[in-house]
């Protein structure tokens, strides 16, 4: 018995643990790495609305928009297996194919950059809890990203009231959002993400 206890004793000390990343944080990750993957897709079908209703530089902005969004994902993957995790290709259904208006569509936007804002604030809170520096540093570009991405949502969306939409006003707001990928690029930090 003695003999036993001694040999658990040695075992329990030769186990080293395999990862610091623990399986809460890692599911929170993973919920993460959904609501990137739907921002991805809504702003891929909202490009292609918008493609079929003329507004053109509203399309390419929101493709690229989509892009940016599946880095976003891919950089979550990265980092959940690179620390020992398992990423794992979300589900995504549901999503919406027509809109009322162009209005709409960037209204919906900025409601959605303010809900991927809660949720990475929220995984930031946990990872600060449970002391989990690393993974709280990581997810620093994400802040910072939020902060841009909520800021060109709210200046879309304001076009529509300076501007208004009669007359060719919706034709001049479409150029315009065309050149908020220009002021997003002079104003923020890097929109690509880094995978090192
Ligand atoms: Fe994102
Ligand atoms: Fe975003």
């Amino acid at each position: 018995m003695a003999k036993k206890t001694a040999q658990s004793k040695q075992n329990k000390q030769m186990i080293t643990p395999k990862r610091s990343l623990t399986t809460e944080t890692e599911s929170m990750l993973n919920e993460q790495i959904l609501m990137e993957g739907k921002s991805s897709a809504y702003y891929l079908s909202m490009a292609s609305w918008c493609d079929t209703e003329g507004y053109v530089n509203s399309a390419q902005f929101l493709y690229k928009h989509s892009e940016e969004e599946r880095q976003h994902m891919l950089k979550l993957f990265g980092y959940i297996n690179d620390a020992g995790g398992h990423a794992l290709q979300p589900e995504i259904t549901d999503i919406r194919h027509t809109f009322n208006s162009l209005k709409e569509v960037f209204e919906l936007i900025l409601a959605h950059e303010i809900e991927v804002t809660k949720s990475i604030n929220k995984i930031v809170d946990h990872c600060f809890g449970i002391k989990d520096f690393t993974t709280f540093n990581f997810l620093q570009w994400y802040v910072t990203e939020q902060r841009e991405e909520e800021t060109l949502a709210r200046r879309a969306v304001e076009l529509f009231d300076i501007i208004g939409e009669d007359g060719i006003g919706l034709w001049t707001i479409d150029q315009e959002i065309g050149k908020l990928e220009n002021f997003a690029e002079e104003s923020g930090p890097e929109t690509s993400p880094d995978m090192q």
